[in-house]
């Protein structure tokens, strides 16, 4: 075997040293390509017609038979086989079958076709590496705005294989980003919001044209920017406390933990940032915290606490209306958390009634500040006791305010009492007028003004009290004027001091002062006069 392997050698050589020869040299010299652990065919010539004998040798440093047509020749390795009588077939192909192959076709004449077989191997792997870039419990990477990101990837293959990235923001658009053989790496200094989404990175055999790629989605977080925001509301439900922090601006959304302090009792952990206490959790005075943790954001999250607080109320103990005259009662809320809800309710005989805005009750609310208008002043249906309450879900709060109506004073006494009036601040000004020097006289006129303002205000706040006071304003113009900003001072401190005694639940000081101040209004300035000495 070894023998007849050997035989045909001396007309090979001839056919390689003369056909061969001017085969390559006229460059028709046939190229396949194969890939290892492939297989691969390579044909004898071009023609399908009738061959003669054909017989396949590897020309490496000189040339070595591998098969024939002739079949009492055995191949030299099982690996390679005949197709068709002709064609050369060679399975499991690996990097040593590269080379140069001869077929040598014995018809009327011998001719030899030479093949030249290129082995491609790979890519296989491709390896990509993001730097600072962490990654989500699913495998994502992401990074930091503004941050830089590092991406490389390599490969091997045979030939070096082309290695590019490409980078893909939205589906069906792919930008190129970088190429290089072998090895492609660049660095994203500031990465923004655009640059989010998936870098491929793709490994091509330039002779198979094999390629394998490895894409990695790659998000672009950003932490919220300005401070979270902690509030407290009514549920509109439930009527139950609903605590809200926000903490705009970040990507993704923030988690959300909600605790009392002190002690850190966990409320609710949410992506929301919205819990609902339940009542018997609801104090008053108590803190709730909200501390929002980012991905990206600072590593100890950032906080803000909300304070829980029942309502104060600040109003008039009592207010007169003229019969078919209006009124207008006010209720001012201060310190509640969440913001309180102002009712107005009557308690006259009939048992508490909310009432309702309509002809006769006009309500307007501006803020946490409520008022009742009560429009064409009745005795029989609007004296008695109005009351403020303002409620949320830490408490609630009643003040009482005693509406009394009464007859229009005698119109001639009014207008007297005008005319008197502006007849005094004529006086005062004439006076003024000749005691000061022309230039001081000048300046007065801020004085002046004044007089008039306080005038003004004597008759708002006295046009409900008897015309006994202002007789004696009358009486003592000099003192008057301090007098009556004394008499204004000690009006609002005893209002004041009425309603706080009201806050705290004080209804008996509360029935007793209103009595007073019904009663006598000079027994309630003595009053509050007195309220005020211990202070
Ligand atoms: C076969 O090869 C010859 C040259 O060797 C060429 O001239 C001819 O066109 C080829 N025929 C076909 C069908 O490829
Ligand atoms: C075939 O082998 C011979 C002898 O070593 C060499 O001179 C020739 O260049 C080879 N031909 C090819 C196509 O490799
Ligand atoms: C085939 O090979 C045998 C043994 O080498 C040889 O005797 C025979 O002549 C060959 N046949 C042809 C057609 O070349
Ligand atoms: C073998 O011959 C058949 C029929 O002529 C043809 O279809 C097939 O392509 C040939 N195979 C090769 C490898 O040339
Ligand atoms: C080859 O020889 C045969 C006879 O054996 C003949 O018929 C044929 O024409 C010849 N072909 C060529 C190309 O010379
Ligand atoms: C992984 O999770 C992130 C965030 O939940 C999501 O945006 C991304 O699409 C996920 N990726 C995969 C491959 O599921
Ligand atoms: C990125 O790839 C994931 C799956 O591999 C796909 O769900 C997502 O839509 C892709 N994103 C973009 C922007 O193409
Ligand atoms: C390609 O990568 C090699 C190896 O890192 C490097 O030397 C070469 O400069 C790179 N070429 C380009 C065009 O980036
Ligand atoms: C309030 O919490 C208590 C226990 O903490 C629970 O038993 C009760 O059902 C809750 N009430 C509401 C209205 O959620
Ligand atoms: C009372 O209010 C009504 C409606 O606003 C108005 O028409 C009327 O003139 C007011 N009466 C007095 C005395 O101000
Ligand atoms: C209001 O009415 C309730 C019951 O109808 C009574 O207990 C309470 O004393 C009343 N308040 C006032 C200020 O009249
Ligand atoms: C005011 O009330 C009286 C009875 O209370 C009624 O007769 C009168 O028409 C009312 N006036 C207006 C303007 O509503």
């Amino acid at each position: 075997m070894a023998a007849g392997a050997r035989a045909p050698q001396p007309r090979v050589l001839l056919c390689l040293g003369a056909l061969l020869a001017r085969a390559v040299s006229a460059g028709l010299e046939a190229v396949v390509i194969g890939e290892a652990l492939g297989s691969v065919t390579l044909l004898c010539g071009n023609a399908s017609a009738p061959r003669g004998l054909v017989t396949w040798y590897r020309n490496d440093s000189e040339p070595v038979f591998l098969l024939s047509s002739n079949s009492s020749l055995p191949p030299a390795v099982s690996r390679f086989s005949l197709v068709n009588a002709s064609a050369l077939h060679i399975e499991a192909l690996s990097l040593q079958d590269e080379g140069t192959y001869t077929c040598q076709e014995v018809l009327n004449n011998t001719r030899c076709f030479p093949v030249s077989l290129q082995v491609a191997d790979g890519p296989y792997q491709v390896e990509v590496n993001i730097s600072t870039a962490g990654s989500l419990p699913n495998g994502t990477l992401f990074v930091a705005k503004g941050s830089q990101a590092a991406f490389s990837c390599r490969s091997s293959a045979r030939p070096p294989p082309l290695v590019e990235w490409w980078f893909q923001a939205a589906p069906g658009r792919a930008e190129l980003f970088g190429s290089n053989r072998t090895l492609s790496s660049f660095v994203l200094l500031q990465m923004s919001p655009g640059l989010q989404g998936n870098y491929t990175c793709a490994a091509t055999n330039t002779l198979s044209g094999r390629q394998r790629k490895v894409t990695a989605e790659l998000l672009v977080y950003s932490p919220p920017t300005s401070a979270p925001q902690c509030s407290a509301e009514t549920s509109l439900v439930s009527s139950t406390l609903q605590l809200t922090c926000r903490w705009d601006g970040g990507y993704p959304e923030p988690d959300f933990l909600w605790t009392e302090e002190p002690g850190g009792m966990i409320v609710g952990n949410s992506t929301l940032g919205v819990e609902t206490v339940n009542n018997s959790q609801v104090e008053d005075g108590k803190t709730f915290k909200c501390l929002g943790s980012h991905i990206v954001g600072p590593a100890l999250g950032a906080s803000c606490v909300v304070q829980i607080k029942s309502p104060s109320l600040l109003s008039e103990p009592m207010k007169t209306c003229f019969v078919g005259g209006n009124v207008t009662l006010t209720c001012q809320v201060s310190g509640a958390s969440p913001l309180a809800k102002i009712l107005w309710l009557r308690n006259l005989s009939q048992p508490e009634v909310v009432l309702q805005p309509s002809n006769h009750y006009l309500i307007t609310q501006a803020g946490q500040s409520s008022n009742l208008t009560v429009h064409n002043c009745s005795r029989d249906l609007d004296e008695g006791y109005y009351v403020c309450r303002a409620e949320n879900p830490v408490g609630v709060r009643e003040v009482d305010i005693w509406l009394s109506v009464k007859e229009p004073v005698n119109v001639g006494s009014m207008v007297g009492t005008i005319i008197s009036l502006f007849l005094l601040g004529v006086a005062t000004i004439s006076g003024l007028l000749l005691y000061y020097s022309p230039v001081f006289c000048w300046k007065g006129g801020t004085l002046r003004g004044q007089d008039m303002g306080d005038v003004m205000v004597l008759v708002d706040s006295e046009e409900e009290e008897e015309a006994e006071g202002v007789e004696k304003e009358d009486a003592d113009e000099e003192e008057d004027e301090t007098r009556e900003e004394l008499t204004k001072e000690v009006h609002k401190h005893g209002h004041i001091h009425r309603v706080t005694a009201l806050v705290n639940g004080n209804l008996e000081q509360l029935k007793n002062g209103l009595q007073d101040l019904q009663d006598d209004n000079s027994a309630q300035q003595s009053d509050s006069v007195q309220d005020e000495e211990p202070s």
